[in-house]
């Protein structure tokens, strides 16, 4: 085949050239082991310098789709076929679309508008200099494992070193580090409980227990496993918080059994009745207890950074286990914010949050009961950002779910999180992400469609 070449004068030559000689191969125009024009025949051809059309030649060679034979010239090379079609193949994938309209209840947001910006922009610009270019150890930066120690003494009452707290970008990887390092033993999560947890497990093809939560929080493991995640300030989701007989309870058998205890402590910074409520590393003498936690809710869920802090009988084997690990967690984001911290910002912020979150909890309980006529019930409304709703009779969790959806409101199911018996008369509602209007504005909306469907 002749091969055209046209050139415009908007574009380097040399990749004129290139782009049209590749798209020729991949369209299978120049098949397999044809030669290429000469350098010099198609130098004068195009009225070029040979060098652009030796670039363009150097450029396919390099990237396979040519090859040289000494003083004979380039010939094109043999490319598969499902290659060239796997490329070019990307009708098939799914577009994400981000409804903007929607009032979002879902759980797991915060209120990004409340995030100082300015402040974190100001220690951002100072941090982001030539002395930070190379990769944060894999353990994390030093000074935010000694900003998080310091907090957790005096915000949570945990004593620890920076040397046992580990930075990781957020829970899923976190966790998954932690069953790799226990060998992938047989672990217990709670039931209901955290879908990301079981949905790990199930990655890491763990034998993977449910334990029952009951109204002092989650029940002591009877089969034999070696570790157990749980949330005990702020069960993950129905709010429960483990009563102290069951957080003595639990610590003797992990002692007994030689097991381990992932705390997870996701939430507990938001608390809006009473004192906040201690860990369970707190009462922790014999280091049993893996304390996991997290900036996604008192800063933003898009910094992904997390926090483990091990027990030190620990922290040899574990620094060992991950001996060839890099940090996933960008350096300058956890110099910035060590930096928040130690200026005292970290914890103001948390203030504020408290602040405004817990009239937004108001806000949402006011409006359901002002909206919703039937009687149901609020269940977990002490602390953190969501509640779960007991539906009115009449309404199950599907087309609760549905009829809110169509009237441009987005909740959570709570079913999913279930595996031994699941509810069909519960949803979630998140409050962190919509502003108080929206709040309003949400509740009034659901209510309307679910009346219509209560009184039909
Ligand atoms: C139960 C629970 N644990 C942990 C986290 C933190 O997850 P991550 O650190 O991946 O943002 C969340 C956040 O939604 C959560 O709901």
């Amino acid at each position: 085949m002749e091969l055209q070449i046209l050139l415009s004068s908007n574009k380097t030559k040399y990749k004129q050239i290139y782009e049209q000689i590749r798209k020729a191969i991949l369209e299978k125009k120049l098949l397999a082991h044809a030669k290429l024009p000469a350098k010099r025949r198609l130098a004068e051809q195009l009225n070029l310098n040979i060098i652009a059309v030796q670039m363009a030649y150097e450029q396919l060679q390099s990237e396979g789709y040519c090859y040289s034979v000494e003083r004979q010239g380039y010939f094109v090379s043999e490319i598969q076929d499902e290659w060239h079609t796997i490329e070019n193949d990307t009708t098939t994938l799914k577009k994400t679309v981000q409804n903007e309209h929607v009032i979002n209840f879902k759980s797991g947001q915060i209120d990004a508008a409340a995030f100082p910006y300015k402040q974190w922009n100001r220690l951002y610009r100072k941090e982001l200099n030539v002395s930070n270019a190379s990769n944060a150890a894999w353990q994390g930066e030093y000074s935010l494992r000694e900003q998080i120690a310091k907090y957790l003494q005096h915000a949570r009452g945990l004593t620890c070193q920076p040397e046992q707290v580990y930075i990781f970008s957020g829970f899923q990887q976190q966790f998954t580090n932690v069953c790799l390092f226990f060998n992938r033993s047989a672990i217990g999560t709670e039931d209901p409980g955290f879908i990301r947890a079981k949905f790990v497990c199930q990655q890491l093809q763990l034998q993977c227990h449910p334990i029952s939560v009951d109204e002092e929080g989650c029940c002591v493991p009877e089969e034999p496993v070696k570790l157990l995640y749980t949330t005990p300030a702020h069960q993950y989701p129905t709010g429960t918080i483990m009563s102290i007989a069951r957080r003595v309870e639990l610590l003797n058998w992990a002692h007994k059994q030689d097991a381990y205890i992932i705390e997870d402590d996701y939430d507990s910074e938001f608390r809006y009745k009473g004192a906040p409520i201690p860990t369970l590393s707190h009462l922790d003498s014999t280091g049993r207890v893996l304390y996991f936690g997290t900036f996604s809710k008192t800063l933003l869920p898009s910094l992904r950074i997390s926090y483990l802090i091990m027990p030190a009988s620990l922290q040899q084997d574990f620094e060992k286990f991950n001996i060839h690990l890099k940090s996933t967690v960008s350096r300058i984001d956890q110099q910035v914010t060590a930096k928040f911290m130690e200026e005292g910002n970290y914890s103001s912020h948390i203030a504020k949050m408290r602040t405004l979150y817990r009239a937004k909890s108001r806000c949402l309980i006011e409006s359901l009961y002002k909206h919703l006529g039937e009687p149901f019930e609020i269940i977990g409304d002490t602390a953190g950002l969501h509640i779960i709703v007991t539906l009115p009779e009449g309404l199950n969790e599907y087309k609760a779910i549905e009829l809110a959806k169509s009237s441009g409101v987005e909740i959570d199911a709570v079913s999913p999180m279930h595996e031994l018996q699941k509810p069909n008369h519960q949803v979630m509602l998140g409050y962190g992400a919509p502003t108080m209007n929206e709040i309003q504005r949400g509740v009034q909306l659901i209510a309307n469609a679910w009346k219509n469907c209560l009184s039909n």
